[in-house]
């Protein structure tokens, strides 16, 4: 019997799709959000199906909010209510302070903070309507530490933090958690485009685990605060790093 519906935002690949074949294995019909990678969300999606899952694939740029809101009235079309929305979709990019333009800085702010925004105030009502809700949102060890290089996508991660923390004391009353992953370095399209294999080669060193940490350690954390052990946890923020910060 399914367990109600999850959201999983840029769910193509890397630990999105890690998320969505997780919560599916733990009954949630899913939505398979994508960008641009249409082809891939249909993989994953048949990859879930052929492990016993259900869903569908929805195309959506989480920073555009009309975009967002049809993502949102087609989970309710299709399966009622959403019970879980995973914020997951998010850009990196890496440069010097000095370098970051206007536009770097809005792109960065209207997808990884935006796109948060957006995705938790459009599923809300329905939430709030049913008493009950899971919102998981990624950050990153960069949100808590920071990074040089990265001070944009190190501010936008911080401010997913603070967005939860207020969000969860609000909606708490309303049967609603909201709670926080901040990944150390996980092997995905974003760590390899941002760096070269020496270097995530001493990040590997540099986790006191010895290792660099797999989509799958997320999406497990996620299933966990997705699942009836975590309904007296929120405002939190978990780091899953394998004790790099
Ligand atoms: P990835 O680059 O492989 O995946 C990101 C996904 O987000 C892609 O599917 C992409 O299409 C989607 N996306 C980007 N912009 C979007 C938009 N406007 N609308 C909808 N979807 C969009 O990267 P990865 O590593 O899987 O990242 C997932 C999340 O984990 C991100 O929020 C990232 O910041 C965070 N993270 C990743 C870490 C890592 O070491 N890989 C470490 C800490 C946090």
């Amino acid at each position: 019997m399914s367990k109600g519906c999850a959201i999983v935002t840029g769910a193509s690949r890397g630990i999105g799709a890690e998320i969505a074949f997780e919560l599916a294995k733990s009954g949630f019909d899913i939505i398979v959000n994508y960008n641009n990678s249409k082809s891939q969300a249909l993989s994953i999606l048949e990859k879930i199906k052929q492990n016993g899952g259900n869903g569908s694939v929805f195309q959506c740029n989480v920073a555009n909010r009309s975009n967002v809101d049809k993502m949102t009235e087609f989970a309710l079309r299709t399966y009622g209510k959403i019970d879980v929305l995973v914020n997951n979709a998010g850009i990196a990019q890496q440069k010097l302070f000095t370098d970051i333009t206007p536009d770097d800085w809005s792109q960065m702010l209207n997808v990884n903070l935006g796109g948060v925004f957006n995705c938790c105030q459009s599923v809300l009502p329905s939430m709030i309507h049913y008493k009950y809700g899971r919102i998981i949102n990624i950050s990153s060890v960069w949100g808590t530490e920071g990074a040089s290089c990265e001070v944009h996508y190190s501010a936008v991660k911080a401010g997913i933090i603070g967005l939860s923390k207020a969000l969860a004391k609000e909606v708490a009353p309303s049967g609603i958690t909201v709670n926080v992953i901040a990944p150390g370095c996980i092997m995905t399209d974003m760590l390899t485009h941002d760096f070269d294999e020496s270097t995530i080669k001493e990040l590997a060193e540099e986790t006191p685990v010895g290792r660099i940490g797999t989509p799958s350690d997320v999406a497990r954390a996620a299933a966990f605060f997705a699942s009836d052990f975590a309904g007296f946890i929120t405002g939190q923020v978990l780091g899953v790093d394998g004790g790099f910060k």
